[in-house]
């Protein structure tokens, strides 16, 4: 499918952030190479156990968190649509001897470039809100998922998400859709020349655009697509600081000073397949 602008400037732009990301501090490849895991321990126990499963990463970026789940026991392939994300990914499997397969392929395309199906699928930090049509991308959860398969999100909260960014403490403000439109919720673009990782580094592309999804609106997809939720859980603490007011706790995570019971900061559901 030809790719449309928006998603063009995404990729641009995810292509771009690979080389920073790769030596960032916050990402730590160095870390990962000497045996610790980027997965979350909520997403380890929420998930359970993956030993001898076979596991399908949407949207891996260079596959920290794919290979983080190899490590884990797993037989790991992660799709992404940028090519120089899988191109790092392949290296970073390589150079750690943790094996891994990595596909290129925008997301809503992944049926014709992966032909399996899998026991898990799975889906980190920081992925749907680059996605327009969460239906679409259900659809795509589905088709990969084996009967009894499982799936399991852990993501930023879409109330989260909607937060007006320039809001320097509370009250906080309500900024962008909450719900899914069909523009995404900043139609001019974020423009923005560094990366979250907070290297400093500055990109060319700087324009990229997001996309919101109601709560409701993802689980009722996932619900229509025949997958059986076992939990929903929203969280009160997120595992990056996104917003500069957010205060770190002694578990690392980070959350809503004063009034932590105000605002939930991610959401995690594990689903079945049904057979
Ligand atoms: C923040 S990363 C998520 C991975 C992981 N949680 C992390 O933090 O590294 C988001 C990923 O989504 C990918 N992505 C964005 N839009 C996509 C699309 N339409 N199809 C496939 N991948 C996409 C980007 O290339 C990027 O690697």
């Amino acid at each position: 499918m030809p790719m449309d602008e928006y998603s063009a400037a995404n990729l641009a732009q995810w292509d771009e952030r690979v080389d920073i990301h790769y030596r960032s501090d916050f990402y730590g490849v160095e870390r990962f190479k000497a045996g610790e895991t980027t997965l979350e321990p909520l997403e380890r126990e929420e998930m359970g156990s993956v030993e001898g499963k076979s596991l399908l990463h949407l949207q891996c970026h260079f596959g920290m968190d794919t290979l983080s789940w190899a490590r884990e026991g797993a037989d790991v392939t992660g799709l992404d649509f940028s090519p120089l994300a899988i191109e790092a990914a392949r290296k970073l499997s390589n150079e750690s001897g943790v094996p891994g397969r990595f596909v290129e392929s925008e997301l809503y395309d992944a049926p014709e470039a992966l032909d399996a199906n899998f026991d898990v699928v799975y889906t980190g930090l920081g992925a749907l809100c680059w996605l327009p049509d969460i239906r679409g991308w259900v659809q795509i959860v589905g088709h990969f998922l084996k009967p009894g398969g499982v799936f399991y999100i852990l993501e930023g909260h879409p109330i989260m998400w909607a937060l007006d960014d320039d809001t320097p403490e509370e009250p906080m403000h309500i900024r962008w859709p909450y719900f899914e439109t069909d523009q995404p919720q900043n139609p001019e673009g974020w423009d923005d020349d560094e990366t979250y990782s907070g290297t400093g580094e500055k990109m060319q592309n700087t324009r990229s655009y997001n996309w919101g999804h109601g709560l409701g609106e993802i689980v009722t997809a996932l619900i229509d697509v025949g997958l059986k939720i076992e939990f929903l859980h929203e969280h009160k603490t997120c595992a990056w600081r996104a917003y500069p007011w957010m205060v770190k706790g002694d578990d690392d995570l980070w959350r809503v000073p004063n009034h932590p019971d105000r605002l939930p900061l991610m959401w995690s559901l594990r689903a079945v397949k049904e057979a």
